[in-house]
């Protein structure tokens, strides 16, 4: 071929390499991910937002702390935190690798996506587990408004 030829659309411009292919396998993950994170995400918003009594109004600490009292909102969530992070810092990656061109600057910045996501994949995960609404994290009982159904629920414990 050649300089003032263009190669046909589907020729494949190298060798085919051994071993998984990683560039595959995350577009893979964007697609399937992307499937997941609609349902996961539409009904999130559905059971957070719209089908409470009082719809927004509903959405308080009591509330979120119902929710992480059970290991099947726990999981939810934490799917969906695992999902969307690896799935966003996938997408940064990729439009990294599309703009910036020094190599130098473009590991880097890739590098920085992965660490950030890492970092609140699981920081995200170590709350959702470890959520205690009785606990301040100092040591002491979290100051719940007095009369509160919370308030009394630490108080018993
Ligand atoms: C709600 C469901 C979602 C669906 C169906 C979806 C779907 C997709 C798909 C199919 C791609 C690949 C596009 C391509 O390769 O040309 C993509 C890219 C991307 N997604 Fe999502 N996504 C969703 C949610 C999210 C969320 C929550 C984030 C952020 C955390 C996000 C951030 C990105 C980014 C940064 C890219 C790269 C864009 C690019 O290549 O130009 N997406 N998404």
């Amino acid at each position: 071929m050649t300089a003032d030829t263009l190669a046909a659309p589907r020729a494949p411009h190298r060798a085919p390499r051994k071993g998984v292919n990683l560039e595959k396998w995350g577009w893979i993950y964007m697609r399937v991910s992307g499937v997941l994170l609609v349902v996961l995400i539409l009904t999130h918003l559905m059971v957070n937002l719209v089908l409470p009594e009082n719809g927004v109004h509903a959405l308080n600490f009591a509330f979120v702390t119902g929710k992480f009292s059970t290991p099947f909102w726990q999981w939810w969530d934490v799917l969906m935190l695992w999902l969307a992070l690896i799935h966003g810092g996938n997408g940064m990656r990729t439009i990294i690798n599309d703009y910036v061109h020094n190599q130098k600057v473009r590991t880097t910045l890739v590098a920085v996506v992965w660490i950030v996501v890492a970092f609140m994949v699981l920081g995200g995960t170590w709350v959702v587990f470890s959520f205690d609404p009785c606990f301040d994290g100092l040591g002491n009982p979290f100051q719940h408004e007095a009369g509160s159904m919370l308030a009394e629920m630490c108080a018993a414990q």
